[in-house]
């Protein structure tokens, strides 16, 4: 249902403009475009997908990946910016299949496996899940500059965290970040650029 479809990315939108000054909060510091620290972003990880497999970067060579860590649970961010994902891939056609879309999660202690497979789904057949053990998390976390921590206490806590997409060549190298002003017919231009710049 399309119709259906645009309306929720509609809601989910303004549920993001109302964020705007959190998420600006969120940027990760020292991370500035062309600036000297996106060369620090990325590393190596173990992790866990969303069928339970261990995964490391080294499983992710030879594709391109586009990164987002957040939470199942966000109420606001993280599924807007993965439906923003989502479309974008959708626009770009065919060239989407060379990005692997991959959702990190900062919330180890309730994103299971289990969950992270239902919540993925959502989003296209070809979101990878990857979750772990907390001290995993913090080190992939660590690797790719992502401030997280808890907000509120009791079962329904929030996280507060970075909220940034980061394009990882195949070479596993950082390309670029986009952040939540990107729209999903820009990031689909800036996504097929890349592709296509870096292509034999
Ligand atoms: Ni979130």
């Amino acid at each position: 249902m399309p119709q259906k479809r645009t309306l929720l990315l509609a809601a989910l939108m303004l549920a993001a403009a109302a964020m705007i000054g959190a998420a600006a909060f969120l940027l990760a510091p020292g991370l500035k475009p062309g600036g000297t620290g996106v060369a620090l972003v990325g590393g190596p990880f173990t992790l866990t997908d969303q069928s339970g497999k261990r995964v490391t970067e080294k499983d992710f060579l030879g594709r391109y990946t586009l990164i987002y860590f957040g939470y199942t649970y966000c109420p606001d961010v993280c599924p807007t910016q993965l439906q923003v994902l989502a479309a974008a891939l959708e626009e770009m056609g065919p060239t989407a299949s060379k990005i692997t879309p991959v959702f990190i999660s900062i919330d180890p202690a309730r994103d299971t496996p289990e969950v992270m497979k239902a919540y993925v789904e959502n989003f296209g057949a070809q979101f990878i899940g990857l979750t772990g053990s907390a001290d995993e998390i913090a080190a992939v976390a660590k690797a790719y500059r992502v401030f997280y921590a808890k907000a509120g206490t009791g079962q329904d806590y929030k996280m507060d965290h970075t909220s940034l997409m980061y394009l990882m060549g195949p070479d596993g190298k950082f390309i670029k970040y986009f952040d939540y002003t990107t729209d999903p017919k820009a990031l689909a231009g800036e996504l097929s650029q890349a592709v296509a710049a870096s292509s034999p």
